[in-house]
């Protein structure tokens, strides 16, 4: 294989905000995933509209002690607030009445010595001691366990205790039971490790520890979230609008922020129940916490992803929709004296969150996306001519529809187009020259969504080698993103992944390796390359030689990389006057039938800086990003 470098070649500036994640709530990633409640249907507001198995029941037991019943009602005149409307009725005819949470996959994962803050809201007509604990499933060992008090009052009210664990095991239960008879209200139940995730900028979060470090550890320069299909898919009512009728309310982000009993839960498109604990004030912190732009998606009324439901056509109802849209971009960058800036700082975060992108529609296969499309954008180009409005092409399976939306998106002029699509491997090394022939003068490309189908070596090979046309195309691919995420092994509804775990263990796929070599080795501008050799021939998986050669500021005047076998000159570059640059290098061998970095390589290069330049080598890194699959 031979490679050479063309330094006097005109170089492409590269994306600065090139590689980032998608977030979506898919597989159980929020709630029995990021979101770090242990307490699964904390509200009881599980429904079978939701998925056709649940109830207000699931993942509740009764514990029987001394008879009486337990279920869950609504009674206006009883429920929590408007938005918090089922709740647990116990009428006990003495102690030992109450519930058990069977938590989420084998149960609640505790730790020995860790500390789990529980907190509730509660209602009972007597005085009574409540008995909170952590248990084995069978009941016959207790693993931590507190006593809460509580007065006869007609009103409710929110009472907390700190368990502490004497074991660590996977699958624990939490029980809640009262000491008297009477009748005895509970909702929001819920159980928080102590040991959260904490951002740099904003500290503590109500993140799982493990999970957002393997998100941090990508290093990503944006957040897209809240999806997907979770985003675009739904009635447009609100949960008030609806009297609490509409359970499958598209995603909108005023219902998602302030104490966290007043967000209402819904129907998550993935079938299942999200309680919007994780909301859009968690989100913006969280992108703040990663050093990510925060990129969020919204629906502009049209239904995509396949969905039946009837879209948003009625006038009145899409102004609301447009100026909740503005509205976000308010309570994300407006001074505190706007009313969504000062609703931002009320919540604890009075910095502006420095929005500069924000995603309009999804995967949009009907007519409504270009008919609603424009009002949305030319409202926020009014207020916010500084935000980028990024668009969508649909998914790129669909033939003349991805076709005709981008055609729309260039008669429309937008800056940038969401493309998502999911291959077979081979077509991922087959089209690593997919974006040399787009035209620069059109929109710009955002790769919202792709992954090769699989979660194998061969996968990783095929995005590592599809990336390198990435960023050779970076000028024009700006953004890009692997998807989905993450998937809770117990509840998949989407495979491959970038990141699995269960209850209490975590893991990156090969695809979180590949992306994460990727996103923490990025350069500042393309520099032209040619590759001889054997050709890449998918399929099978074998012999090819993808590349991309970029390099990155930093503080030496010019630099020659040489192949020590060979003696050959690979790279040479005299950076005269003020340029300065560190150029980094980095091969990939074939060793004992495993695909490995090329220590050697790294090595080499590593000799010759500071035998050329009389310097420390501690003063440079050198990583030719050559991405070779043997
Ligand atoms: O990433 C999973 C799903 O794929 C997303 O929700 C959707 O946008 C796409 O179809």
């Amino acid at each position: 294989h031979t490679l050479t470098i063309d330094a006097d070649a005109p170089r492409t500036e590269m994306s600065d905000d090139l590689y980032g994640v998608f977030y979506e709530d898919i597989n159980y990633a929020a709630d029995g995933g990021l979101y770090a409640e242990l307490v699964r249907n904390r509200s009881f507001e599980f429904a079978p509209t939701d998925n056709a198995s649940f109830t207000g029941m699931t993942a509740w037991d009764v514990v029987e002690g001394a008879g009486g019943t337990v279920e869950v009602a609504s009674e206006r005149s009883e429920w929590l607030n408007d938005s918090n409307r089922a709740y647990l009725q116990i009428e006990a005819d003495g102690p030992g009445v109450g519930v058990r949470n069977e938590g989420y996959n084998s149960g609640f994962a505790i730790e020995r010595r860790e500390k789990y803050d529980f907190t509730m809201f509660v209602r009972s007509d007597v005085r009574q001691r409540l008995t909170v604990s952590l248990e084995s499933a069978d009941g016959e060992t207790t693993y931590a366990e507190k006593t809460i008090r509580v007065n006869a009052r007609d009103e409710w009210r929110k009472v907390r205790t700190r368990l502490r664990a004497n074991a660590t095991v996977d699958d624990a239960r939490l029980v809640v039971t009262g000491g008297a008879a009477g009748t005895l209200r509970l909702d929001m139940v819920s159980l928080f490790p102590r040991d959260t995730w904490v951002g740099p900028v904003n500290g503590r979060s109500v993140l799982r520890e493990d999970l957002a470090q393997l998100v941090a550890d990508l290093e990503p320069s944006f957040l897209r979230f809240p999806g997907g299909c979770v985003t675009n898919v739904g009635t447009f009512d609100t949960y008030l609008e609806s009297d609490g009728q509409d359970r499958r309310r598209t995603y909108q982000w005023k219902e998602t922020i302030g104490p966290v009993e007043e967000r209402p839960t819904n129907w998550n498109f993935w079938g299942y129940n999200q309680s919007y604990g994780l909301g859009y004030l968690e989100y913006f912190e969280f992108a703040e916490d990663l050093g990510a732009t925060p990129l969020p998606v919204l629906s502009v009324g049209a239904n995509g992803c396949g969905s039946r439901i009837p879209e948003m056509t009625d006038d009145e109802r899409i102004e609301r929709w447009v100026q909740d849209t503005v509205d976000l971009i308010e309570f994300a960058n407006g001074d505190t004296d706007t009313e969504w800036g000062a609703v931002r700082a009320e919540l604890g975060h009075p910095e502006p969150f420095g929005l500069e992108y924000i995603g309009l529609g999804n995967e949009e296969n009907t007519r409504t996306f270009e008919a609603n499309f424009p009002r949305f954008r030319a409202a926020i180009e009014e207020r916010y001519p500084d935000v980028t409005v990024i668009s969508n092409s649909g998914p790129d399976d669909t033939g003349a529809r991805f076709d005709e939306l981008w055609e729309f998106n260039r008669e429309q002029g937008v800056d940038m187009v969401d493309e998502h699509y999911y291959n077979d491997p081979a077509w991922f090394l087959a089209n690593d020259d997919r974006y040399d022939s787009y035209d620069r003068n059109g929109p710009h490309v955002f790769l919202g969504e792709y992954a090769s189908r699989g979660n194998q070596w061969r996968n990783a090979l095929a995005e590592a080698a599809y990336m390198t046309g990435i960023e050779r195309n970076s000028d024009l691919v700006e953004l890009a993103s692997y998807a989905p995420m993450f998937a809770n092994e117990d509840y998949v509804q989407w495979s491959p992944d970038m990141m699995w775990f269960d209850n209490d263990e975590s893991w990156g796929s090969t695809s979180y390796h590949t992306q994460k070599m990727f996103m923490t080795n990025t350069g500042d501008e393309v520099v032209p390359s040619e590759h001889t050799g054997p050709e890449a021939t998918p399929p099978p998986l074998s012999g090819g030689v993808f590349l991309s050669t970029w390099l990155t500021q930093a503080a030496y005047d010019d630099v020659v990389v040489t192949d020590n076998e060979t003696g050959d000159v690979l790279f040479s570059d005299d950076f005269s006057g003020e340029e300065t640059w560190d150029a980094q290098a980095g091969a990939w061998d074939v060793v004992d039938g495993e695909y490995v970095q090329s220590a050697a390589g790294v090595e080499d290069a590593r000799s010759i800086i500071p035998d050329a330049y009389g310097q420390d080598w501690s003063d440079y890194t050198l990583d030719l990003s050559a991405r070779k699959l043997g």
